[in-house]
């Protein structure tokens, strides 16, 4: 009888350091994780130009590619910008922006109100996703042109991602701004 309350105790003491030990260790194991360095604010860096000029299919590339790390590697580049101008022309960009950009029945690429923001990032999204899949995937409007619509998805009619860079890269060199609004 002694011997069986002996180890009824020390099963109990045992339970109990167990019982003790056991919420330590959750608690460890379920500690947040580090934040990654963006979580606030700092822009996450950016693909590298290998990786970014490494052809993939528009919807894609928006789906492999964290927020914020598009950039585009054929900005200035002429060749480059001369086959963006034949891109732009022959997906029917002009017929809606202009054959300038400078807008028409819909909203001027030439000037600084961007309605969803001015970045490489966020321009192939739009012109990938178009807006309404955009604002799906979080990005809100900033801006408001004097033309208000929904801008539709080019990711489907758009061969690769080379192709929607360059019509960004030849956007890019009608912009009226000036220099000093040039960050993208
Ligand atoms: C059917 C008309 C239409 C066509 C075709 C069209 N767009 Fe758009 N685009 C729009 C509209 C409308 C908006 C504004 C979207 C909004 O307000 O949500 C827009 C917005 C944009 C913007 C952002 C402009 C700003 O001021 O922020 C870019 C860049 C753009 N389009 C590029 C293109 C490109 C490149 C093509 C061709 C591949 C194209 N668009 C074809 C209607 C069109």
């Amino acid at each position: 009888m002694q011997r069986v309350l002996r180890k009824a105790a020390a099963a109990l003491a045992l339970g109990a350091v167990v019982a003790y030990v056991n919420p330590i260790s959750a608690a460890d194991t379920s500690a947040p994780p580090v934040p990654p360095a963006q979580a606030e604010g700092a822009a996450p860096a950016p693909l590298s130009m290998d990786e970014l000029k490494k052809p993939m299919k528009p919807l894609e590339r928006v789906a492999a590619s964290p927020k914020g790390t598009l950039k585009n590697p054929y900005t200035d580049n002429p060749e480059a910008i001369a086959e963006g101008q034949k891109l732009y022309f022959g997906k029917s960009c002009n017929g809606c922006h202009g054959g300038g950009g400078g807008g028409g029945m819909c909203p001027p690429l030439t000037n600084t109100v961007w309605v969803y923001g001015d970045t490489d990032d966020t321009l192939f999204r739009l012109i990938s996703l178009g807006s309404d899949e955009l604002k799906k995937a979080g990005y809100a409007r900033k801006g408001t042109e004097g033309v208000v619509g929904p801008m539709p998805p080019f990711g489907e009619l758009i061969d690769t991602d080379q192709d929607v860079w360059k019509i960004i890269a030849w956007i890019r060199t009608k912009f009226a701004g000036g220099p000093e609004r040039r960050h993208w």
